[in-house]
């Protein structure tokens, strides 16, 4: 029988790049694309992928919209040659800017079933302090215009943790609830190595939140959209019944992946691949570009299934780990597990152990890293 795999294709490129991402994403580059593109598809086509049903494809980024309907094609045929497509979601990212109406019918004929906005804010100071190349218009705008041409998949990404209070983040949640999308990504805002934000703040310029109001930030994001039709399936995910990303569901229980593209991610095999990051010699080399990271021993697989699985509000299934590993979750972590178990951040209901809520979920770092 066929195993399950979940394909990821890079786009490295953007118009601008925004200050405080770390993402893999180059500007004023998109003189490569047509052999970015072919680097792909000889990366795909290098592998053997007869023990394979594809059941999502995810067109990440960077700015994955910078593709041409020719790019997409030539991606979406060499995956069908290699592999056997029973593709139940493909998803495709966007900037708010690249969501035209042609565009968008043009992607549904290519069979994309859903659309990831990068809304990160529907208020122009935020926009602006994030350096983003749109505004709120646009972003109201762009979710409106997927509608209407028939992507009504549709999820959006936020950002909060800069230019934010109480009352300006809930009213931006309120707005994000009366749009017809089904998912939303919160992202707090996280200050990475190697980004213009990082410079700022060490030099002064970049004033950020207390911990205190992020948490307070979350913890209503939670509540508001707890209480409105939004179900919070994982920590920072959100979606209306039935709308789930399957794409995101197999990272965060541990199914076969594979990523296409520089810095791709693949996990096959218990074993850790990536691509490299320079694209200069991805695009010389797509087939030798991949790199093993690590191989995961069955104790690593374990920490790892659990650390993923406890990011999902139901949690994991103990059965499941003693079926695939023939050991007790709770007398494998045991004084770890109590600890929080005391303190009520760990609750364990109906063969499944889980955290307790918003109120975990918050402390979910801490959590982690003692559990690991
Ligand atoms: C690869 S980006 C994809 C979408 C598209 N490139 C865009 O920016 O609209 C995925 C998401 O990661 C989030 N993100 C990127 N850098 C972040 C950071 N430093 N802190 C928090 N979220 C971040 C943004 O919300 C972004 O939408
Ligand atoms: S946040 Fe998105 S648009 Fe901005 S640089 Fe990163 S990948 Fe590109």
């Amino acid at each position: 029988m066929k195993k399950e795999l979940y394909v990821y294709i890079h786009t490295p490129f953007c118009y601008k790049k925004c200050p405080y991402c770390a993402f893999v994403s180059f500007e004023k580059r998109l003189n490569l694309l047509d052999n970015y593109v072919e680097a792909l598809v000889k990366q795909i086509s290098s592998l053997d992928g007869k023990n394979y049903t594809v059941k999502t494809i995810y067109f990440g980024g960077g700015t994955p919209t910078v593709l041409k309907v020719k790019h997409i094609e030539k991606i979406l045929k060499a995956l069908e040659n290699r592999f056997d497509l029973d593709v139940e979601e493909l998803t495709i990212e966007t900037i708010p800017n690249n969501v035209k109406p042609d565009y968008v019918r043009t992607l549904k004929l290519l069979g994309f079933n859903r659309l990831s906005i990068g809304i990160q804010s529907f208020r122009d100071m935020k926009l602006k302090a994030l350096g983003r190349i749109h505004n709120s218009r646009d972003s109201i705008q762009a979710v409106k215009t997927a509608f209407k041409y028939g992507l009504d998949n549709i999820s959006i990404d936020l950002i909060y943790g800069i230019e934010d209070n109480l009352d300006t983040f809930g009213n931006e949640l309120e707005l994000a609830m009366s749009l017809p999308i089904k998912h939303i990504s919160t992202y707090m805002l996280t200050i990475e190595e190697g980004t213009h934000f990082f410079d700022f703040l060490k030099s002064g310029k970049l004033n950020l939140l207390n911990d205190e109001l992020i948490s307070d930030l979350y913890l209503m994001l939670c509540e508001k959209l707890n209480k409105g039709s939004f179900e919070q399936y994982e920590i920072s995910n959100f979606a209306k019944k039935g709308f789930y990303s399957k794409h995101n569901m197999a990272y965060w229980t541990n199914k076969e992946y594979m990523g296409f593209g520089v810095s791709a991610a693949s996990f096959i095999d218990r074993k850790r691949l990536k691509v490299t990051e320079d694209l200069e010699s991805y695009i010389k080399n797509p087939t030798t570009s991949v790199f093993i990271e690590e191989t995961l021993n069955k104790n690593e697989l374990i920490k790892e299934m659990f650390i993923l699985g406890l990011r999902l509000r139901k949690g994991v299934d103990i059965r499941e780990f003693k079926k695939l590993f023939g050991i007790d979750l709770i007398e494998h972590f045991d004084k770890k597990i109590k600890k929080f178990l005391d303190l009520g951040f760990i609750r364990i209901e109906n063969n499944r152990i889980f955290l307790n809520g918003c109120r975990a979920f918050v402390v979910s770092n801490t959590i982690f890293s003692e559990l690991i």
